[in-house]
């Protein structure tokens, strides 16, 4: 709302066009309306089939957002992005990479020729940036936001910490206090998801393939050990890796009787869900987002809103109180290209990182706006910093 308020005043982003493909949630919203009152043009596509809130897409469209998406526009997803680029954009904004990835397959004259630069909001889209880039195959620069402070270690802790246990309870309404939660992957979703989960009452139990994430699973108190392992004693499972099979054939087998499994990484290739499929002998929704699997052997297991991002299938994402910072990030780094444009300059053509000022900047104004105050260096304490030779 700072940032709102501040370049709606000088609307830097007059005569610019984006194009989004990221959740429309109400906090996507808000920064599409910012986008618009710093005079920027705006088209918008949701970034996974089942994540749209059409209330909000309904209201965007209402007060004139060019916006294509829907819950649950699976058949026509790719579609909704093309729309977006009708009109050709000068920047793009994306979370999971899938715009980015259209308009370098099958519109590259644009990537090439016409658009400035883009950014990108989450771990995995970041991970197929840097190997577009390593390929030579990234025709623009891109802001790796995800990777800021002020996103990666909140939005991607807090936020899916909460929101993925929102999800669960609202697809299953089940007790989590006394149940075996396995959370696949110890990084930033899957620690924030370990650590809420065991505030719950769960006994967590953290699978991971670094030995370091590992390790700190371990001293936050959670068990470790191997999906072949975990899969024996899980009750709910919930991968936050970014990488496809973490659960598959072999684990649904070991599985006890009522296993629940969902996963809050950005794709839905974390759960094999074909492979469940050839185990089973029937299947059939037994309320919204939560599907009931018929194993050949009889056990059942449930399948939470088709493997794909539980927090915003089946609740809301995360809260605005953590999104303000992510997406304060993305229109600053927006605002980064616009700038350089208008000074004539170009970026590379690379996955860049943001400097530490947008972070600090990012995180006194959230402060600020909750009224908090903390301690400033003193020159002494300055000085004493600065003293290479200062000992005992
Ligand atoms: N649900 C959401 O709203 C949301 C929000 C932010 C990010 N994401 C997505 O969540 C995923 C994880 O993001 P992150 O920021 O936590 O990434 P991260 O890199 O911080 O953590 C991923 C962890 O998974 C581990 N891992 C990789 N392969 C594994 C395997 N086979 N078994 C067990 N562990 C494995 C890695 O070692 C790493 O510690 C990404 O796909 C990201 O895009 C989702």
């Amino acid at each position: 709302m700072n940032l709102q308020k501040k370049y709606s005043k000088t609307k830097p982003f007059k005569g610019y066009k984006i194009a989004g493909c990221l959740h429309v949630t109400k906090e996507t919203a808000v920064l599409i309306k910012t986008f618009v009152a710093a005079g920027a043009e705006v088209s918008w596509s949701g970034c996974n089939p089942l994540s749209t809130n059409d209330a909000v897409a309904a209201a965007l469209a209402a007060e004139n957002v060019s916006i294509f998406a829907w819950y649950n526009n699976g058949e026509d997803f790719y579609w909704c992005i093309e729309r977006t680029i009708d009109t050709p954009p000068h920047l793009t904004l994306d979370d999971g990479c899938d715009l980015i990835n259209t308009v370098h397959e099958k519109f590259s004259h644009l990537a090439k020729n016409f658009i400035l630069g883009g950014t990108e909001e989450t771990t995995t889209g970041i991970q197929r940036l840097r190997a577009r880039q390593k390929a030579n195959k990234l025709y623009y620069p891109v802001f790796a936001v995800n990777d800021t402070e002020t996103k990666w270690d909140f939005d991607n802790v807090y936020g899916t910490g909460q929101s993925t246990l929102d999800g669960i309870l609202r697809a299953t309404s089940v007790l989590l206090a006394g149940k075996n939660i396995v959370i696949a992957g110890h990084g930033h979703c899957g620690s924030g998801v370990a650590k809420r989960a065991k505030g719950m009452g769960a006994n967590t139990i953290c699978t991971e393939i670094k030995a370091t994430a590992a390790i700190k699973a371990l001293l936050e108190g959670h068990e470790v050990m191997t999906m072949d392992e975990a899969s024996k004693v899980g009750d709910i499972f919930i991968t936050a890796t970014g990488v496809t099979d973490i659960i598959r054939e072999k684990h649904y087998l070991n599985m006890r009787e009522g296993a629940i499994i969902c996963n809050t990484g950005h794709y839905d290739v974390e759960i094999n869900i074909p492979e469940l499929q050839k185990i089973s002998k029937s299947h059939r929704t037994i309320r919204p987002n939560c599907v009931e699997y018929i194993l050949k052997n009889g056990k059942k297991i449930y399948l939470l809103a088709e493997g794909r991002l539980i927090n915003l299938a089946a609740a809301e994402g995360h809260p605005s109180e953590v999104m303000d910072m992510s997406f304060a990030n993305q229109f600053m780094s927006h605002l980064r290209f616009v700038e350089a444009d208008k000074k004539g300059k170009k970026l590379p053509k690379e996955v860049i990182d943001l400097p530490i000022e947008q972070d600090e900047f990012i995180a006194n104004t959230k402060l600020e706006s909750m009224n908090i105050n903390i301690d400033k260096l003193t020159p002494q304490q300055i000085k004493y910093i600065e003293d290479y030779n200062a000992g005992t």
